[in-house]
């Protein structure tokens, strides 16, 4: 089979350094990756609550939980008891439109004071939300990723990780027994895929139905390069050489 690669060469061919070199790099890059995918699972992958990645966590990482403010959620969650039904609905209410600063004086502080006062102005390390700054804190929705964030994170990430690619498909051009379109395409499919995943975190914060993308474009890149590692290490050991140059 003709090396499609640079005439004349072959992993398998290289001389002892050159294979050196490409297997130091090939193995340090190779565990980058799994560590990468080790700090995804520990911190984007807890996101939700829950161990393991998913589409939730994806969504709650980049879009935020906009369903409610911490406000509502605890108002239908463990503070679910501390006042009666009529107060809590006009808390959720007001909290749904907006928090508006001329309802608190009125009508929001004095059930505030009164069924959450005991605990809240009193206990402490509680949140005092009786008073207006402390419980303005309360009505905000988590948005997610900020858009400084996203900025920083994605020029570093294509940045660094196109790098990374670019020198793992200059070896895998090297290796032998791929038509060059189907080498072509390896090579290329990491750098589609990376453009994806970045693509997709904007999309995600804008619309959480493109949080699949994310995920897809991660295990793209991620396979892709796997398959380079692991094909142009194997060359570069076990396969028979074509020439004898040294
Ligand atoms: C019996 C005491 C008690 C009462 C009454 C009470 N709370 Fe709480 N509240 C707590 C405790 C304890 C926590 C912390 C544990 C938790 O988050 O469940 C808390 C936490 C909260 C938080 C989250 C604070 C944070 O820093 O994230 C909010 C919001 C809240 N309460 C709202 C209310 C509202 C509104 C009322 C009145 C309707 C109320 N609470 C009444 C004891 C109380």
């Amino acid at each position: 089979m003709k090396n499609a690669g640079m005439k004349g060469f072959a992993l398998s061919d290289m001389s002892l350094p050159v294979k050196a070199l490409f297997t130091g790099y090939l193995l340090a890059v190779g565990l980058g990756l799994c560590m990468a995918g080790v700090q995804i699972m520990l911190t984007h992958g807890m996101a939700d609550g829950k161990v393991g990645l998913s589409v939730d966590d994806i969504v709650y990482s980049y879009y935020g939980d906009r369903s409610g403010s911490t406000l509502e959620s605890k108002l239908n969650g463990s503070m679910q008891n501390n006042a009666p039904p009529e107060v809590r609905l006009e808390m959720i209410k007001w909290v749904r439109a907006g928090a508006p600063e001329n309802e608190w004086e009125s009508t929001i502080k004095p059930h505030v004071v009164k069924y959450c006062g005991v605990c809240h102005e009193n206990i402490p390390g509680l949140a005092n939300i009786s008073k207006k700054e402390v419980m303005y804190t309360m009505t905000k929705v988590s948005e997610g990723a900020s858009v400084s964030t996203l900025t920083r994170v994605s020029h570093i990430h294509l940045f660094g990780i196109s790098f990374i690619f670019f020198m793992v498909g200059w070896i895998f051009s090297y290796a032998d027994g791929f038509s060059p379109i189907v080498k072509a395409f390896l090579i290329f499919t990491p750098f589609g895929f990376l453009i994806l995943d970045i693509v997709s975190w904007w999309l995600t914060k804008m619309n959480p139905n493109f949080a699949w993308l994310v995920i897809i474009g991660g295990f793209g890149y991620s396979l892709a390069s796997t398959v380079m590692i692991f094909t142009s290490l194997y060359q570069l050991w076990f396969k028979n050489r074509r020439t004898q140059i040294d």
